[in-house]
């Protein structure tokens, strides 16, 4: 997840898009100059006990046999590799989810939305959501859709009340879900359309609705679309034979009919939920609907008093489209509580969340380095800000330490009660996942909001979290334990030097949570799971002595030389990118040659500041042509490596100077924006044989 391979589980998709809403907030850190005395004194009186731990932190794992296989405390099962499968008897299925939901919460709210930023939230109950999504469901049958796991149907839309009824409405008749997004990638959502041969996409909107009629995959025969589409695009639609309804057209078709519910099985297909790979196409990562009430299940359990209840309302902005949340969704309505959807536009995402108030947030690794960046950067021009922040974070800490989280503190009402409110004040809980955070970052967040974060790491072929950080555990830098779905196990890649008997390898995953396969590609399936069902992250880890696990690198693209040396193109890579005429490189190598090449593509303004000092003036693509500007990257690269330790047989020989960048729209970078190799390696292969050429 923390690289391309087996992927993310939250792609860090439109990352400014999504997180821009922080830049909003610039100065969110109101500083008092107010005594410091008296508020450390105001705090001492006020200080609540510490959370107890689940255990001992010391030892926060079991371990087994020679391979030292790590799992849950929690684990109901013991050591027998037996993993858990749900936790409430009447929640097995996705079916049952919204049906618990409504018990726990004497049918309280369940999906909010506002019609526009300046109005209140508007509520629909578990009952009503249970009941649209029957009736959408039944339409769906009455438009001649077969209930059962064979018919898979797409979701193409930002998260909203429908994107959820939809999923339930399939559920309900045992139909597989689909989600389509746009950063997987140009002409994605038609590629799997067509292997997922969907008869029916419900759609968001006009302009999504047309990005499909583009070129119309044969299946195709239905659009549902969610808001209203142009005259034009239901004609386009007609003309191609594909029949347009609206979403509420078919709730009433539904509600007309009344199908009865096929409830699925445990063991059916609930979802089919596509990631980019960083070569061809994307990938469908089968999940059962036991895969996915597994993991919730374990979370719920893991989480302890901490886990959503019914006075709980979560705020939804991460793409519905994801593992990460959907299975807070989940947990969510397992435990009776409400979700608010955010209005759309991730700028208003602080007023949305200023109108609903949330309890519990998913967020991504991102989020809190802006917020952490946005605050250090308001402090950078004055000393006594500065003083007065380290001494709020210092007292805060030491809370920390302890195991003590509270926000009624002297520091919180004169220091954080900004950034507090800023996400509407009443959060007490976080789940953060995706990618790695750094401690201090972690530390600061902790301190900054007052409540519980948990940290986690998971991927898609597990139905995401698969490590949880426990209740009482405050200490950054790690992902926590095994969840008691799944045990993981760490194996030797020999090639980076990590070998499992001193403790460090690519992290391996088996459980009830473990997907079942990459729809309709046995060969990628055979490469991420093994015969004995472990699934293969591509993440190296370590245990720490505590028993909780660290991600600490990444399988990287390895390959020998003709000399017999390996090389780690990215790591060369990681050196390169340094200089600052380099915008973008890609190295390559190849088993029976005994040097490296590269493509670069140079970082425009400080080449042409360069090129303007020498005389030199022209396009880029002309800049990339003249012999001196190739020399003078060369040398600044093979500087830049040799400070950065490359050995001489890393380093580059020859490289190419290429004028475009490499982008997700023309396939040569994945949508979490890693170089897709073996594209690129495509892509010049005319420019790699002649490099290599000269050394013939
Ligand atoms: C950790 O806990 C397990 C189970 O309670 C116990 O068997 C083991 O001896 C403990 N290990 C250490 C180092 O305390
Ligand atoms: C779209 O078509 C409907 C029905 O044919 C018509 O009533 C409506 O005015 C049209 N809208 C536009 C914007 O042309
Ligand atoms: C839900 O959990 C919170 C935090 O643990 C607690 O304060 C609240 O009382 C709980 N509500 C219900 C209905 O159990
Ligand atoms: C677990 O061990 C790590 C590494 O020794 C340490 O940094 C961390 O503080 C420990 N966690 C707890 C809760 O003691
Ligand atoms: C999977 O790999 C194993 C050996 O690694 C091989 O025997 C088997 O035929 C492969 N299966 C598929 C479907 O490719």
């Amino acid at each position: 997840m923390f690289s391309a391979g087996t992927d993310e589980f939250v792609h860090d998709q439109d990352d400014e898009q999504y997180y821009d809403f922080i830049s909003g907030a610039a100065g969110m850190l109101a500083i008092a100059g107010i005594g410091v005395a008296a508020a450390s004194a105001y705090y001492l009186s006020k200080k609540p006990a510490p959370t107890q731990p689940p255990f001992n932190l010391d030892n926060q794992t079991m371990v087994e046999g020679p391979d030292l296989i790590h799992y849950s405390r929690f684990s109901p099962y013991g050591n027998e590799m037996k993993f858990m499968r749900y936790l409430y008897d009447d929640t097995r299925t996705l079916y049952d989810v919204m049906p618990r939901g409504s018990r726990i919460s004497n049918n309280g709210p369940c999906l909010g939305w506002r019609a526009d930023p300046s109005s209140k939230y508007q509520w629909i109950s578990y009952q009503e959501t249970m009941l649209r999504a029957q009736n959408f469901g039944s339409g769906l049958v009455a438009l001649g859709l077969k209930p059962g796991p064979d018919t898979l149907v797409g979701v193409y839309s930002q998260n909203n009340p429908e994107w959820v009824l939809s999923e339930y409405a399939l559920y309900t008749y045992s139909m597989v879900v689909v989600p389509l997004y746009d950063t997987l990638g140009p002409d994605a959502c038609q590629f799997i359309i067509n292997q997922a041969e969907m008869p029916l996409v419900i759609c968001e909107n006009d302009e999504k609705c047309r990005s499909l009629l583009k070129d119309i995959p044969a299946c195709l025969k239905h659009l549902v679309h969610i808001k209203p589409l142009s005259n034009e695009t239901i004609e386009l639609a007609k003309r191609n034979g594909i029949n347009t309804l609206s979403f509420h057209e078919v709730e009433t078709l539904g509600n007309e009919y009344k199908f009865k519910p096929v409830p699925p099985r445990p063991e059916d297909l609930s979802i089919i939920c596509y990631t980019s790979g960083t070569t061809g196409h994307p990938k469908g990562v089968m999940l059962t609907h036991e895969n996915v009430i597994a993991d919730a299940s374990a979370i719920l359990l893991h989480m302890g008093d901490t886990k959503p209840n019914s006075s709980d309302v979560m705020i939804s902005f991460l793409p519905l489209a994801h593992m990460l949340e959907r299975i807070s969704h989940l947990v969510l309505y397992i435990g009776g509580g409400a979700i608010g959807f955010f209005g759309g536009d991730i700028r208003n995402l602080m007023d949305d969340m200023q109108a609903l108030k949330p309890t519990i947030t998913p967020a991504v690794p991102r989020l809190f380095n802006r917020i952490y960046d946005k605050v250090q950067s308001g402090l950078s021009n004055s000393k006594v800000k500065r003083l007065l922040f380290n001494a709020a974070l210092g007292s805060k800490e030491r809370d920390l330490r302890r195991g003590i989280i509270q926000k009624n503190t002297i520091w919180d009402k004169l220091i954080f009660k900004k950034v507090q409110d800023g996400m509407g004040g009443r959060i007490r809980l976080i789940v953060v996942g995706s990618a790695p955070l750094a401690g201090a970052v972690m530390n600061f967040m902790r301190c900054a909001l007052g409540c519980v974060i948990v940290e986690s790491y998971g991927l898609t072929e597990c139905a995401a979290p698969t490590t949880l950080t426990v209740n009482g555990d405050y200490t950054p830098e790690h992902v926590g334990t095994p969840i008691p779905c799944c045990a993981i196990k760490l194996i030797d890649v020999p090639d980076m030097n990590y070998y499992a008997a001193s403790g460090r390898g690519e992290i391996c995953i088996k459980g009830t949570n473990v997907f079942k396969g990459y729809f309709k590609d046995p060969e990628k399936t055979n490469e991420t799971l093994d015969k004995d069902g472990w699934l293969h992250t591509g993440d190296i880890g370590t245990f720490l002595d505590n028993g909780t696990l660290k991600i600490i690198d990444r399988r990287k693209h390895i390959f020998k030389m003709s000399q017999g040396e390996y090389i780690a193109p990215e790591k060369i890579e990681s050196i390169y990118i340094k200089s600052q005429y380099v915008a973008q490189v890609f190295v390559h190598g190849e088993s029976l040659k005994s040097c490296t090449v590269g493509v670069i593509v140079p970082e425009e303004e400080s080449v042409r500041h360069y090129a303007n000092q020498h005389g030199i003036s022209g396009s880029l693509s002309f800049l990339c042509n003249i012999p001196e500007i190739k020399q003078l990257i060369l040398n600044e690269i093979t500087d830049f490596g040799k400070k950065g330790g490359l050995k001489s047989f890393e380093q580059v020989k020859d490289i190419y100077l290429h004028p475009d960048l490499f982008t997700v729209e023309n396939g040569l970078l994945t949508p979490v924006l890693k170089s897709k190799r073996p594209e690129l390696r495509t892509f010049f292969r005319a420019q790699l044989v002649d490099m290599y050429r000269k050394f013939d």
